[in-house]
């Protein structure tokens, strides 16, 4: 029902998960700050996928600036195709996403895959109106937003940055120096958790969609044609995938299957991303995921981002509806090739053949003389592509030296037939035979050849993870008679793990209680100390916030000859009396699992 989300985040609120920064000024539309609880429970998230996504896999970890300068995000591709569809009111002024206006008004599901005509169409055939004041939005132009927040570095406007959109491009441009730390061999992943901005048009959902928000992604190397992925390993991973052909089918349904099946049959076409779709889903359900209300759903071919040739989501279902809480996509060489491309480093990786192989090598004259001095300073251009070009192969060769040619006239150049480069240059065209170029062709013996990595990303957006985590966590029953709401968090990412209480204010109550905290703080737990008011509302308070254990110290603990506190359980309220010598021993191994 709607209501548990309402509930949820005026409980976070309360209790110190998270709330609207910046309140004493009014606050502002898409930022977050994260209570003592928040933080401790999202720290604890990011440790478990660092141990799994990280060590676990035998991966780097890396930690990179968030602004980044402006020919970095030419090369990926971001200033150019990181748009939303905008649509604004004619009458209040608010502007809205278009595709979120389709959807929450038609029966389209997918309005972000649109066109921007067949979003203007939708709006005026369904007369739809704007979200805030309700005036109609029929005749209104629909355009580009770019979600890049920009930002000058250093004094002036001469060196603009951009915070980045995704931890992603940290790591590709450091490609040329982490492909060293991982001695050039292929495969290997580097990972990152960090924050990423988009500059959204219309955040919502609390921490779903918001400007500011923290990623957790791997950036996993492969070469695609030597690589694989170990399936063995996830085979039998149990899932439920919703599938691009079933959404597009009229009577589509999710499938149940395992990982293995599923490459089998082809639903999931890349291995690799088979591989992490079945690494996360146990993980998923380790930090308390229900796996009752978690899928994955492939991307449509309209929906996927510019760089991804194919894309899953792991989705969790939010009061009804799928929010995507990761995307694992196929993101291929078009980023490193991007980058290669811009920049002036090497973003290719040697790949040793089996057995050392006979090619031919295209070797240039290096004096050039044959060009002679009537073709002036254009054909310089063309000295300087074919002098670039020794040693490399026939084909790349040739097609260059023609590029060049074309390039290398201000007069316009013709492209030379497949034996000559021909250049106009005053109105006269010359004809150098590719023999006259100094080319010649060598046989030569190689060990291996530059390949550019292909990669493979599955991507966390950690806030969503905690929303859902906190979501599927949130449960209401009766106690002793009277309502109670409790979060019941598994005890690996619980942000407070045990609630020690005296159980009134009495000095040799409080001092074995302090005693009690200290020593469980000396095992790693994090421990809260409460002494204010009736024990019941200090349970209600400890079961609010998620903590697995309260402990409390009694009169009984102080008469009997052994020292024992009574141990409530969050979710049953089973109570239990521990003897206080084994309380960490026995807590520590709870915690651990
Ligand atoms: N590097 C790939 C990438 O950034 P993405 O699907 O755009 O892919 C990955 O983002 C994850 O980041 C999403 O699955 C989501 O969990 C999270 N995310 C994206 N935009 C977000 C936003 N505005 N607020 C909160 N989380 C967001």
């Amino acid at each position: 029902d709607e209501q548990t989300s309402e509930k949820l985040v005026e409980l976070a609120k309360r209790r110190g998960y998270f709330f609207q920064s910046s309140g004493a000024y009014g606050g502002v539309g898409g930022f977050y700050t994260f209570g003592p609880q928040g933080a401790a429970l999202k720290g604890n998230v990011e440790d478990a996928w660092r141990d799994r996504f990280a060590v676990a896999e035998g991966n780097m970890e890396i930690d990179a600036p968030t602004i980044m300068p402006e020919p970095v995000f030419e090369a990926s591709g971001h200033l150019d195709g990181f748009d939303d569809m905008l649509v604004e009111c004619p009458e209040c002024g608010e502007s809205h996403r278009a595709d979120h206006v389709v959807e929450d008004n038609t029966e389209y599901e997918d309005a972000e895959s649109l066109p921007i005509p067949e979003v203007e169409e939708v709006i005026a055939e369904y007369e739809l109106v704007c979200p805030s004041c309700g005036a109609g939005l029929a005749d209104q132009a629909v355009e580009t937003f770019n979600l890049m927040f920009a930002t000058n570095i250093g004094p002036g406007d001469s060196q603009p940055g951009y915070l980045r959109p995704e931890t992603a491009q940290g790591i590709f441009v450091e490609f040329p120096r982490l492909k060293e730390y991982a001695r050039n061999q292929l495969p290997f992943g580097v990972t990152q958790i960090g924050r990423a901005y988009r500059n959204e048009i219309s955040p919502r959902r609390s921490i779903i969609r918001t400007r500011e928000f923290t990623q957790a992604e791997l950036e996993y190397f492969v070469d695609p044609e030597e690589d694989e992925p170990d399936l063995e390993a996830v085979a039998d991973v149990e899932v439920t995938l919703y599938p691009a052909a079933e959404q597009n089918a009229a009577d589509g349904d999710e499938i149940e299957t395992t990982i293995g099946e599923a490459v089998d049959e082809g639903i999931i076409g890349d291995e690799w991303v088979a591989y992490f779709l079945g690494v996360a889903k146990p993980w998923y359900d380790a930090v308390g995921v229900d796996m009752d209300r978690f899928r994955f759903r492939q991307h449509l071919s309209g929906e996927r981002a510019h760089y991804a040739a194919d894309c899953w989501d792991a989705e969790s279902e939010i009061d009804g509806n799928w929010i995507e809480m990761a995307g694992f996509a196929y993101r291929s060489d078009y980023d490193l090739s991007k980058h290669a491309e811009y920049s002036e480093d090497r973003f290719t990786v040697f790949r040793q053949y089996d057995e050392p192989k006979t090619v031919e090598r295209a070797t240039v004259d290096p004096d050039m003389s044959y060009l002679g001095p009537e073709f002036g300073g254009a054909a310089q251009d063309v000295v300087d592509e074919l002098e670039s070009l020794a040693g490399r192969d026939r084909t790349a060769f040739e097609s260059a030296a023609q590029d060049a040619a074309e390039e290398s006239s201000g007069d316009g150049t013709e492209p030379r037939d497949s034996d000559s480069v021909e250049i106009e240059l005053d109105g006269e065209r010359h004809e150098i035979p590719v023999e006259k170029t100094g080319f010649a062709v060598e046989e030569q013996t190689e060990a291996g050849e530059h390949i550019l990595p292909h990669v493979v990303e599955p991507s966390f957006g950690v806030d969503r993870l905690v929303y859902t985590v906190l979501h599927h966590a949130y449960a209401e029953d009766e106690v002793d008679g009277e309502e109670r709401t409790y979060l019941a968090l598994d005890p690996e990412v619980a942000p407070t793990f045990v609630g020690v209480f005296p159980l009134q204010n009495d000095d040799e109550l409080e001092s074995t209680a302090d005693e009690i905290v200290a020593d469980l703080r000396d095992v790693g737990l994090s421990v809260t100390y409460d002494d204010s008011g009736n024990i019941g509302r200090r349970y209600r308070r400890q079961d609010e916030v998620g903590t697995p254990f309260c402990v409390t110290v009694d009169y009984e603990t102080l008469e009997n000859e052994e020292t024992t506190v009574t141990v409530r359980e969050r979710d049953t309220t089973d109570q239990k009396r521990l003897s206080v010598s084994e309380l960490p021993g026995i807590m520590a191994e709870l915690r651990a699992g």
